[in-house]
């Protein structure tokens, strides 16, 4: 029986809307969260995929005029996840992404679209719907930051707030003139509350109005309190340091399991590591490259942004003849990469595969083939590639920032003694220090043994969700009491 009761909010959820990993955690965190007694029901907006999803579900609320148009929010389930979805045609029936619309930019009512989710958030918080009181509110990111300001100038009683960053580089940020439309009082554009150099920023408040503030590795914790990763909030958040807690990402060990893997060429495990090596074959077969005699197999599986560093990789291009290198590299984002990674596939075929969109099947077979798990991020609040590349095999290969430097041992002397390495990784963010790295990986990829080991560790490593949702719980717990 649940002890607790707790409305997450959120504007992605895996498997109905995801354009990052925001939309992994809010799908698996309730799940994980069930087993700690926390019974977790998810508000989300009514997308077209989440409508087609909840087809059938009753509406629990209605409301004459939500930002511009009548709404309603209707409440059933999506596989084990508990769903509230606010259908609010005005608002999200469209074509194009969550935050992005088909003609590639920002959807132009984006402070409309997720303040109506933060005030059907707060109003949900405060029992707009019949049977549903939670004790805690959990908001992922700027999205929901505003429920925190709606929660707090309600003049009801409510229930306490935690917020979550994922990314502190989405700030939410407009102008000031919404702050009546949006039904936020002149007292909340205070500094202590959402103003920002003169604009509203939803972030902000979230990180004011809430009770607790997480993200998502203790280490992103830390850095964003400082100047150079605090990206202009980091005396925004050092003003609130005492509720403030890093809890590392979890992968769901179900989906990310070598050796029931549907979407991988041969299953595995630590016991029949040998038989990964058909899945590296598969992935050079599949994405056309070469089998060239002791390669060394790079993957990449990510959003294509200034923050994933990819453009070291590009730096690095000569490299690859010399230290015997391929890449195959998964991605979608920014067109001048795109651009970038189809030339140097054209120009060198048989080393390097660029493979545009969003493929989960070739995700996993990525990390299943690939001999390394290449992320070079300038910062990385958790990352989860790393992790699922430390489940199957794959020995990432990463820059020291963020949840990479909490989840990863990088193969320094002293853990290469100590037996302990589970990957590798280089500081400063920067073009000669990937390329040394990657000279390591070679180097330790010829000696066979020494890179099995690696492999193993990483396979041990605790990359599920048990340890986080405790702590989760025991926040929530502690917050709520
Ligand atoms: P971020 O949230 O910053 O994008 P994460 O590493 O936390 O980075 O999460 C990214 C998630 O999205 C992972 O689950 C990863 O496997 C997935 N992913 C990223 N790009 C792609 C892609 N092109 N195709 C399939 N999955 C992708
Ligand atoms: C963000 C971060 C990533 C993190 C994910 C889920 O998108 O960039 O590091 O793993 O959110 O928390």
């Amino acid at each position: 029986m649940p002890d607790l009761v707790a409305l997450s909010i959120a504007s992605e959820i895996f498997p109905l809307v995801k354009t990052g990993g925001l939309a992994d955690i809010a799908g698996a965190l309730p799940l994980a969260l069930a087993q700690e007694n926390v019974a977790v029901s998810t508000l989300v907006p009514g997308y077209p995929a989440v409508l087609d999803a909840l087809a059938g579900a009753e509406p629990v609320a209605e409301f004459a005029d939500l930002l511009g148009g009548p709404a309603r929010i209707l409440r059933g389930k999506a596989g084990e996840l508990d769903l509230f979805a606010l259908n609010a045609p005005h608002l999200y029936l469209r074509p194009g992404g969550p935050y992005i619309g088909a003609d590639g930019i920002d959807h132009p009512d984006n402070a409309q679209r997720f303040a109506a989710l933060s005030q059907a958030g707060a109003a949900l918080s405060q029992g707009l719907a019949a049977n549903f009181t939670p004790d805690i509110v959990h908001g992922h990111d700027w999205q929901a930051g505003l429920t925190a300001a709606y929660l707090r100038f309600s003049g009801k009683r409510a229930p306490p707030f935690v917020f979550t960053i994922h990314n502190l580089a989405f700030q939410g940020v407009f102008r000031a003139g919404l702050l009546a439309p949006l039904g936020l009082p002149a007292t909340s554009f205070v500094t202590g509350g959402l103003e920002f150099y003169d604009q509203i920023s939803f972030l902000k408040a979230g990180i004011n109005f809430s009770d607790a503030i997480t993200t998502v590795s203790p280490t992103y914790a830390r850095e964003i309190l400082q100047p150079d990763q605090g990206m202009s909030f980091d005396g925004i958040l050092r003003a609130r340091e005492e509720v403030l807690y890093g809890i590392r990402n979890g992968i769901d060990t179900q989906v990310w399991n070598p050796a029931a893997d549907p979407l991988i060429a041969k299953n595995f495990s630590n016991r029949k590591l040998a038989a990964r090596a058909e899945n590296t074959h598969a992935l050079r077969r599949k994405t056309g490259l070469a089998e060239i005699d002791g390669a060394l197999l790079l993957g990449v599986v990510s959003r294509l942004s200034s923050q994933k560093g990819l453009d070291l990789v590009l730096e690095c291009l000569p490299l690859f003849e010399p230290l015997n290198l391929q890449l195959v590299l998964l991605g979608a984002g920014d067109p001048e990469l795109e651009e970038a990674f189809a030339e140097a596939a054209a120009a060198a075929p048989e080393r390097i595969a660029a493979h545009f969109g969003y493929s989960e099947g070739l995700a996993h077979l990525i990390q299943a083939g690939a001999h390394v798990l290449l992320a070079p991020s300038r910062f990385e609040p958790c990352g989860l590639t790393q992790l699922c590349a430390l489940r199957y095999g794959a020995v990432p290969l990463t820059s020291r920032v963020g949840g990479f430097a909490d989840t990863i041992i990088d193969a320094n002397d002293m853990a290469l003694s100590a037996g302990c390495a589970t990957g590798l990784q280089f500081t400063p963010v920067a073009a000669d220090a990937l390329a040394a790295a990657l000279r390591k990986a070679a180097g330790i990829f010829a000696n066979p043994a020494l890179w099995r080991q690696i492999q193993l560790n990483g396979m041990k490593s605790d990359v599920g969700w048990t340890q986080p949702a405790r702590t989760y719980a025991n926040l929530f717990r502690k917050i709520a009491a």
